[in-house]
């Protein structure tokens, strides 16, 4: 959701700006803006996509040392230019711009006072007010940076911004709390200095991988040649420059069509990554999940996880195997749930917070609401270093995949399953139920997986073939039994993500409690058909589907006797992966909703109205 860059150099920034917010696309957006400051205070906002900003600054020919850009995912009032960032708060005495990520929640209270003491609002934005708190303090005599300073003290929520003010025309001054943002340190090379904030990193490697990752509570301020930061007690604040590991081709599009395409062929090379540390091992340790991991590993009798969307889908999958491998009880949540639960909490739970991005407000404020409970043994599985989920938690295990652009989860989903049963391993062991010769039956299992995921991807040509078929449905089932029936899950959440087809999954074994009702020849059901223990049962219920007229789609192991025909098509994926089988499973499931979006013509990686990372309630 919303991204931030500010910049501040000895050239003009524009171009710098707008390649930022190009890279930060793949959040989700809908509208974005630049303010620019050279000596007085000039915006250009538009509706759509950075490439209509940038066709509009073009057309301004503005150009300025200093300025902030933004890509706003609209919470607070429609879409229009009019709420687009930056804000402004403009008279004689003082000029501020500013854009925000998060939402402040006393924003109408603020606004009330603000209104009060004569203050005009022209959007419907939470932002304004920040703005015109700025606008309040600069006149007053603050500097901005001073003025940042106590103007978050009145803010309630979550936010990151970085704001501009007349006055400094060069300097740019941000603040962070429960939103990402980074400082980028770097030079022109030309031996001038420069400056930049950052939702991500993706933004700034264009012009440096010298990143510092800000602390909640932060007030920073850049200039060209240096910065200074603050921390939320107002103390001077180091925060070390790290060199990003991520590199300029990790987030370029190289041979492939999309973002989403490129990811999912990543997968093999992700999980590899994610595994890396099993090469050549024959045991798992539980320091694999943090130096403190063993006692609070060893003592946990229950397991809590928590999630969104696919990494919920993820944690399903893990329930599965925790309780069948570790034999340890668990519940899997929908974080926007249990955060207003009164559950009960029981001792020596295990909470376990799984993500992608880190930064879901959600899960986040999930994890809180255990901690307050009183459930502090906790473990974060994330893509992101540095993320807010990551620093919340005792023990992390980061998934390897390399960021991940298409706003549909694909490579994400399938390290967190890799890490999830590395987590299995680890339990069933300490837990006294893995025996030596298990543990190096499944390590090696867990080793040949890039490989047998490779030769799952082979089945795209024939996955595209079908995806023209659902092309022109408006309906479709997914049917999956145990282990795989969060694959069902997770397979109908991305055709609808991406498609805009409407998609539900169920447990197979629930078809004929109400969703047979449903099918007739217009209803093509999706079925994934491991050779399982339930195979048998599975069979049972396709032929039920088959009874009603129902289009059987079906991705089958081999050796599962399941033959092409009348009304039922077959996918052949190879061998039965055993307990791995969910993590190759998804794979044409992905790909059929990435080859039935591009027959509909859709935007693939920009789905409408979603974001990549959900920072927002
Ligand atoms: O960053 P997270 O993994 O916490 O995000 C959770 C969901 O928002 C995310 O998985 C979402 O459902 C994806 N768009 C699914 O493809």
């Amino acid at each position: 959701m919303c991204g931030i860059v500010g910049a501040v150099a000895q050239r003009n920034v524009v171009p710098i700006l707008i390649e930022g917010l190009r890279k930060l696309e793949y959040r989700g957006y809908d509208s974005a803006g630049i303010a620019l400051n050279d000596g007085d205070i000039r915006r250009v906002r538009a509706v759509g996509r950075v490439a209509d900003l940038q066709a509009r600054a073009d057309g301004e020919r503005v150009e300025a040392p200093t300025g902030i850009a933004h890509t706003r995912w609209a919470t607070h009032g429609g879409v229009n230019e009019i709420n687009a960032h930056p804000h402004a708060s403009v008279t004689d005495a003082a000029s501020i711009s500013v854009v925000h990520n998060g939402i402040i929640e006393n924003h109408e209270s603020l606004r009330q006072q603000l209104i009060a003491e004569g203050y005009n609002f022209e959007s419907q934005t939470d932002t304004e007010v920040i703005a015109h708190l700025l606008h309040r303090l600069v006149s007053q005599g603050h500097s901005l940076f001073d003025a940042v300073k106590h103007a978050v003290r009145e803010l309630e929520g979550a936010y990151a911004i970085a704001a501009i003010s007349r006055a400094e025309p060069g300097t740019v001054v941000g603040s962070r709390c429960g939103a990402p943002l980074l400082l980028g340190v770097g030079n022109d090379g030309r031996g001038d200095r420069e400056n930049f904030l950052a939702s991500d990193t993706s933004a700034l490697l264009q012009v440096t991988r010298h990143v510092a990752y800000l602390e909640e509570g932060d007030v920073v301020e850049i200039r060209a040649d240096g910065y200074r930061i603050v921390d939320s007690s107002g103390a001077q604040a180091i925060r070390p420059v790290i060199l990003s590991q991520l590199s300029a081709d990790s987030i370029e599009l190289g041979r492939y069509a999309h973002y989403m395409q490129k990811e999912i062929f990543e997968q093999p090379g992700a999980i590899a990554n994610t595994l890396e540390m099993l090469l050549g091992a024959s045991s798992v340790e539980p320091g694999l999940f943090g130096a403190d991991a063993r006692p609070i590993l060893s003592r946990a009798q229950q397991v809590l996880i928590l999630a969104c969307g696919t990494s919920y889908h993820a944690g399903c999958v893990a329930r599965y195997w925790l309780e069948s491998i570790a034999g340890i009880q668990t519940t899997v949540e929908i974080a926007s749930e249990y955060r207003y639960r009164d559950s009960v909490a029981l001792e020596n739970t295990l909470v376990i917070t799984i993500s992608q991005s880190g930064e879901t407000a959600d899960t986040l404020a999930a994890l809180a609401h255990a901690a307050a409970q009183g459930l502090t043994d906790t473990l974060t599985l994330c893509n992101v270093p540095e993320s807010a989920l990551i620093r919340a938690s005792k023990l992390r295990f980061l998934t390897r995949a390399g960021p991940e652009i298409g706003v549909a989860s694909t490579k994400a989903f399938t390290t967190q399953l890799a890490a999830l049963f590395v987590l299995t391993l680890v339990l069933a062991k300490l837990r006294g139920r893995l025996s030596a010769e298990r543990e190096r039956e499944l390590i090696a299992q867990l080793r040949h997986l890039p490989a047998a995921m490779n030769r799952v991807l082979e089945c795209e040509p024939a996955v595209r073939d079908w995806a023209a078929r659902f092309a022109a449905r408006q309906h479709a089932l997914f049917l999956g039994r145990g282990v795989h029936f969060p694959i069902a899950l997770e397979g109908a959440l991305k055709l609808k993500e991406i498609t805009y087809i409407h998609a539900e999954a169920y447990a197979a074994g629930e078809l004929k409690h109400g969703p047979l009702a449903l099918v007739d020849d217009q209803m093509p059901v999706v079925a994934i058909a491991p050779n399982d223990a339930l195979i048998e049962k599975l069979k049972s219920n396709l032929q039920e589907v088959r009874a009603r007229g129902g289009e059987l789609f079906v991705f089958a192991d081999r050796d599962t006797r399941i033959s092409a025909g009348d009304g039922v098509h077959v996918i052949n994926l190879g061998d039965h992966a055993g307990a791995l089988s969910p993590i190759l499973h998804v794979v044409p499931l992905q790909l059929l909703a990435y080859h039935a979006a591009l027959a509909r013509g859709t935007d693939v990686d920009k789905p409408r109205n979603l974001a990549k990372s959900v920072t927002v309630e």
